[in-house]
């Protein structure tokens, strides 16, 4: 059976949730995947590195509440240094990225990307900046290097947006894709249609933890602008760029006007959509929009999120799930280590996962 050995960038929710399920489910994994995963090294802005080459033991870094790790005593200097001498040293298959990125340059996670994929290891992950500000740069050179880039969890966490775009829609045309792809601000606007005034449904979104810890980029439509501009290019094959996305948030939406429109068959929704043009060009935009009671994305509740795709063969094909969660995002990159192995290695039984184990016997 084959093996494939993790670098975890990030100890945050997100990779947390993965060492949790491969530390509880690695056996029925293997057993219905056919390979194994190893964790090789963790690195975290605030624990610092960790690095064991036959294998991290996953279950005391577990049953340690999350702000009590500390890997001190392993490599020094700055996190970057330390993650940059991780991710291109530690002989990993694929390094598992979750850390996080400033919407505007991508950083620091669209370097981690870069470094794993020229050191010739795999990357998934679930950050949306590196995908939407150098997606195309970033495919091209996992295809230069032989490897491959993969980030599901960008959009809509583990509910399988992009995947459904690229495995199952070819030989049909994609005219357009329409979306609600925060929960937040879904949330938020359920809360005005109650007659909940704005900040109050914001303290709720937080409580409940949908919310970012300064919500501004939810609430403005910021965090959809990102999604917008992934779908766009990664369905649609534009090459946009944020400030090419037209975007307003839900701010100025009253609870008067959340009812008014319920009262008329109409709910407010926050909608990232990129549709092709009859020249062939491609536009995005994020705004606020009153959708018609039998619309696919107006009965889209609570923290839900949802995926509209516009075909030409189909009509209107729509995905929702969830948009959050660490579970829900660490399901994301369990797919992308799956798409991983189905794409190199799936196609010849014998194909060696780099390294090979001696296959378990099976109770
Ligand atoms: N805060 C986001 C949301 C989740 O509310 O949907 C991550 O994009």
């Amino acid at each position: 059976m084959g093996r494939y050995d993790l670098a975890l960038i990030g100890f945050g929710g997100v990779n947390r949730a993965l060492a949790e399920l491969i530390s509880q489910r690695g056996d029925r994994l293997a057993d219905e995947l056919g390979f194994a995963l190893r964790v090789v090294a963790i690195t975290d802005l605030r624990a610092g590195s960790l690095v064991d080459t036959d294998g991290i033991d996953l279950a005391p870094l577990l049953a340690a509440e999350p702000g009590e790790l500390s890997f001190a005593g392993l490599p020094g200097g700055s996190a970057d240094t330390r993650n940059e001498s991780v991710i291109r040293e530690v002989p990993a298959d694929i390094v598992v990225e979750a850390t996080f990125t400033n919407p505007g340059d991508g950083e620091p996670a669209l370097s981690h990307v870069r470094w794993a994929l020229e050191a010739g290891k795999h990357v998934c992950t679930t950050n949306k900046g590196p995908v939407a500000v150098a997606g195309r740069e970033l495919r091209k050179l996992a295809e230069r290097h032989g490897v491959s880039f993969e980030f599901e969890g960008s959009v809509l966490s583990g509910t399988p947006v992009l995947r459904t775009a690229r495995r199952l829609f070819g030989g049909l045309e994609i005219t357009g894709v329409q979306g609600i792809m925060n929960g937040t601000s879904n949330y938020v606007l359920g809360r005005l249609e109650e007659g909940v005034e704005l900040p109050e449904a914001i303290a709720q979104a937080q409580e409940l933890g949908y919310a970012e810890a300064d919500p501004t980029a939810d609430i403005e439509g910021h965090d959809v602008q990102l999604k917008a501009v992934i779908l766009a290019n990664e369905v649609l094959g534009a090459d946009l760029r944020r400030e090419d996305v037209v975007c307003e948030g839900i701010s100025r939406i009253t609870p008067r006007d959340a009812q008014d429109a319920l009262g008329k068959g109409l709910r407010w929704k926050l909608v990232g959509s990129a549709t092709r043009q009859a020249d062939g060009t491609v536009t995005a935009r994020v705004a606020p929009v009153a959708l018609p009671a039998h619309h696919p994305l107006a009965g889209i509740s609570g923290p839900g999120n949802a995926v509209s795709f516009h075909t030409d063969l189909l009509g209107t094909v729509t995905v929702s799930g969830p948009g959050a969660g660490r579970m829900e995002t660490a399901y994301a990159l369990l797919s992308d280590i799956i798409a991983i192995h189905q794409r190199h290695h799936a196609h010849d039984d014998t194909a060696p996962v780099r390294r090979v184990l001696e296959e378990a016997p099976r109770g």
